[in-house]
């Protein structure tokens, strides 16, 4: 295929999608191999992965279709095993391509390294005391990563925060380094383990941690969208899904379900490029609980055209090298698929598919209701449990649907009917 834009790309088979997707990407065999053929993770390489390894763990492949994205067509891999998600994404970047699909930006790969000094005397001047090295202290960090500081200048600027506990204040350094196309969690520990004793002939005190923050509040990746009231539904629909921001917006409870379905889109993405998405996870629940109570992640308002527009700004703690990414021979086909090249590219599509994820989820709620989606893939997953073939499907799903009897026991019987 040519587009992402692929009129009925569902009711190929999966061969043929796959070969759509190597022909769209530029995969050879060998790539798309990769994820068509089961034990693309040898057990030799997994076994150096992590520890105690008994095999290795499957999960479906789908890919997203239709985004454009600051003019760019993806399509995207997402590794994940709930239904409806892959097709509501896809469903979503169809809508808001009539309005140009996402725009997005993004801060720099720049990630935190924390410093914890506990039993200082004086905190604020041995805070200045430290920013008044800044230069020292920035040499001893990067003389750690030579080959990094000529890629990217490595780590750049300190930050330096009391943070009040209840053992007293610490003074918290913080090491802001340029990581480059690296989520880059080796380099920042290694540089804020190297900085710990000038730390403490600064400020007298004794540091304790030394390792990275999740909340990388320094490398946010941003996207918008507008969704016109034609393409979505009407204005009904504008505003019902700026009603469901709005609880999401002011309820913790409410929240939490929100940024779930916003993670739906993000993680699968995430786990597909061979990201850390625990690292993910905990930097976006962390930036969302920045104010006063833990709030939704994205903003949707009406504009003055009465459309929808949507917003999101995350932290983006991913990489391109290093990590599973250069390891997993399916990520790395993944990481072609996406067609993506560097870092600040990744956290942009994933941006962009978590503001499509959440506008899905928003849409369907505020008109139908989830469940009838749902209904419709868990019937067709349950039907091919069942036995049916796929000339059979399309006509036990609908009888399963039609009948609100959803189960693997009455595809058995309407199958048995079929015969
Ligand atoms: C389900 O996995 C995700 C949703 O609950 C998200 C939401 O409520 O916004 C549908």
């Amino acid at each position: 295929m040519k587009t992402n834009q692929y009129s009925g790309f569902h009711k190929l088979t999966m061969e043929q999608r796959a070969a759509e997707v190597a022909e769209f990407s530029g995969l050879t065999e060998e790539e798309i191999g990769r994820l068509t053929n089961p034990g693309a993770l040898t057990n030799e390489v997994a076994d150096h992965v992590i520890e105690n390894v008994i095999g290795t763990y499957q999960l479906p492949v789908g890919v997203a279709m239709n985004f454009l994205i600051n003019g760019k067509e993806y399509v995207i891999p997402m590794v994940l095993e709930e239904a409806s998600v892959v097709a509501a994404a896809s469903n979503a970047a169809k809508m808001a391509r009539a309005a140009g699909g996402f725009t997005t930006s993004y801060t720099g790969n720049i990630m935190i390294a924390q410093v914890q000094c506990i039993g200082v005397a004086n905190p604020y001047f041995a805070r200045q005391n430290i920013l008044h090295h800044k230069e020292e202290i920035l040499a001893i960090a990067n003389e750690k990563d030579p080959v990094l500081v000529k890629l990217t200048g490595g780590a750049k600027d300190l930050e330096v925060r009391i943070v009040d506990s209840q053992i007293g204040p610490m003074v918290v350094t913080h090491l802001l380094v340029d990581t480059g196309d690296a989520m880059g969690a080796n380099a920042v520990n290694t540089m804020a383990e190297a900085v710990a004793p000038t730390i403490e002939k600064l400020t007298g005190g004794t540091v304790k941690l030394r390792i990275l923050s999740n909340l990388a509040d320094h490398r946010l990746a941003r996207a918008t969208a507008t969704f016109t009231k034609e393409a979505i539904g009407g204005e009904d629909v504008v505003d019902g899904v700026v009603a469901a921001y709005a609880f999401a917006a002011a309820d913790p409870y409410r929240a939490a379900t929100s940024n779930k379905g916003i993670m739906n889109g993000i993680d699968p993405v995430v786990v597909a490029t061979g990201n850390d998405w625990r690292g993910m996870e905990a930097g976006v629940h962390s930036y969302c609980s920045r104010g006063d109570h833990y709030t939704s992640l994205t903003r949707w308002e009406k504009d003055a055209d009465g459309n929808l527009t949507g917003s999101i700004e995350l932290p983006t703690p991913v990489g391109l090298v290093g990590g599973a990414t250069k390891i997993h021979p399916a990520a790395q086909a993944c990481v072609k698929i996406l067609g993506v090249k560097t870092a600040a590219e990744l956290a942009q599509v994933i941006a962009a598919v978590g503001l499509a994820q959440n506008f899905a989820a928003m849409r369907a709620l505020a008109t139908d209701g989830i469940q009838k989606g749902h209904m419709k893939l868990h019937a067709r997953n349950l039907a091919t449990v069942a036995g049916a073939t796929p000339e059979q499907l399309d006509a036990v799903v609908a009888k399963m649907v039609a009948d609100k009897k959803v189960s693997v026991d009455y595809a058995k019987e309407i199958l048995a009917g079929m015969q």
